[in-house]
């Protein structure tokens, strides 16, 4: 299990002794919201390239934006292992396409509501699928289980079509939901509060692993 600490809920005034304090973590999760498709407003291409700057870690970008297309430039960087966009926003084919030509990682997502056959269109392009086990906006809140259901499936449908994408979950991710996560078949889990709430971040994420 490959664990992706979201800088969502660190303490921003102290970045890079946040940075420091994951360091042994897998990839490092952004979210970045633009209060459109989101109701909330995280940050931009500017802090993302300060992360950039201070870590080693490949950088997992979540975008809930609207229109994602006109930022997969600006969160292009040398580190940037994926850039994940949602069914639910606009252009996803262009979008895609723009994702591939700087040669990162697609990473497709869908919002608790939305089901797994949103997802199927672009199966065959994705290296990345993201299951919101929250409603996106907010770190925080309490794993939706029944998310898992969309995960077992997941798991099928990359068999029994020969396919290779990792699947990731985004919410509500501690020590307890971790253990379902493992058995439904997640490969990467971003962790956000649970870890930033904590003292030793290192130790949480091993004991995560
Ligand atoms: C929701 C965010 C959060 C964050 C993880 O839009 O994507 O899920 O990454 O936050 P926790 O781990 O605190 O739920
Ligand atoms: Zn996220």
């Amino acid at each position: 299990m490959k664990i992706a600490p979201s800088v969502l809920t660190a303490d921003f005034a102290n970045l890079r002794s946040e940075l420091e304090s994951i360091s042994n973590a897998d990839l490092i999760h952004l979210d970045i919201m633009d209060g459109h498709f989101v109701p909330n407003i995280s940050f931009g291409p500017a802090i993302a390239k300060e992360i950039e700057k201070n870590t080693h870690l490949p950088l997992d970008i979540h975008l809930m934006v609207t229109d994602p297309l006109q930022w997969i430039p600006k969160f292009s960087f040398p580190k940037t292992k994926y850039i994940t966009i949602h069914t639910e926003s606009n252009h996803v084919s262009e979008t895609i396409q723009a994702i591939q030509k700087q040669n990162i990682g697609v990473g497709l997502s869908i919002k608790p509501k939305t089901p797994v056959r949103a997802l199927i269109p672009y199966i065959n392009e994705v290296k990345l699928i993201l299951i919101m086990t929250v409603e996106p906006g907010f770190g925080g809140q309490s794993f939706m289980t029944e998310m898992l259901d969309k995960v077992k499936e997941l798991v099928k449908i990359r068999k029994e079509n020969g396919l290779s994408f990792a699947i990731e979950v985004d919410g509500g991710v501690n020590d307890l939901t971790i253990e379902l996560c493992k058995e439904a078949g997640v490969d990467i889990s971003v962790v956000g509060s649970h870890l930033f709430n904590m003292e030793n971040r290192k130790k949480g994420i091993d004991s995560l692993r």
